[in-house]
């Protein structure tokens, strides 16, 4: 599993007042992160050059990750996604690793209810936000809307992109139940299935719309 730093990061949301990988080792956003963490942290933060900045170790975070607090020992460099799958206990592994390069949206999560790329967000830079991942949306007998209808449209075939699709058409549908299907494109848009669910993935986020409007909007 790779935790250097990624090429870059498209998705609409990623990137606001987001540490992300790439702004992380420019040296750019380290101040976003600034208390959050250990020392090594706030020795990039004030060093604030063009500089390179080492670092090295662990350092010990405290992330709120479906609305628990989870203590974590990871590295300045360790992604979200790589602290969801390995240093969780127990291993959160609905998001998936698949290009690690911003590109696919298998790993997409929620950070204070906005998708963004877990690959591409520094673990650290998630202390004091809120992490949702395809876990904390639902469970066996109690799936969201949006879960639901992908189990009752077949909208997953080897279901590598599913949960990031999942989170993706959720954040939208938190916002706004009544999403056109141009409107959950948009918001899929940095979603990639290689197995061609689309229309699927589609006729479900429209139903789960359906479900959540007849809801009266409320999950
Ligand atoms: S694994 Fe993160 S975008 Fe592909
Ligand atoms: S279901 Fe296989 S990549 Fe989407």
């Amino acid at each position: 599993m790779s935790d250097v730093a990624g090429s870059h990061d498209d998705r609409p949301h990623a990137r606001d007042g987001v540490l992300t990988r790439r702004s992380f080792f420019k040296g750019a956003g380290v101040v976003a992160a600034g208390g959050l963490v250990g020392e090594a942290v706030h020795a990039a933060a004030h060093s604030m050059s063009l500089e390179p900045v080492r670092l090295s170790g662990e350092v010990e975070i405290e992330l709120s990750i479906n609305g628990a607090l989870q203590k974590l020992k990871v590295e300045p460099r360790t992604t979200l996604l790589n602290a969801l799958r390995n240093h969780c206990n127990p291993p959160l592994t609905g998001a998936k690793l698949v290009c690690d390069r911003g590109s696919c949206g298998a790993c997409t999560v929620h950070l204070d209810g906005q998708p963004v790329y877990s690959c591409m967000t520094l673990a650290v830079a998630c202390v004091g936000r809120a992490v949702t991942t395809i876990e904390g949306l639902g469970a066996p007998g109690q799936l969201n809307e949006v879960q639901q209808a992908f189990c009752e449209h077949d909208a997953s075939m080897c279901g590598f992109c599913t949960p990031g699709f999942v989170m993706s058409i959720s954040a939208c549908l938190e916002r706004k139940p009544d999403a056109t299907l141009d409107e959950i494109k948009h918001a899929c848009a940095g979603n990639l299935c290689r197995c061609g669910t689309y229309p699927h993935v589609f006729d479900a986020a429209l139903s789960a719309g359906r479900a959540l409007r007849a809801k009266g909007g409320k999950r």
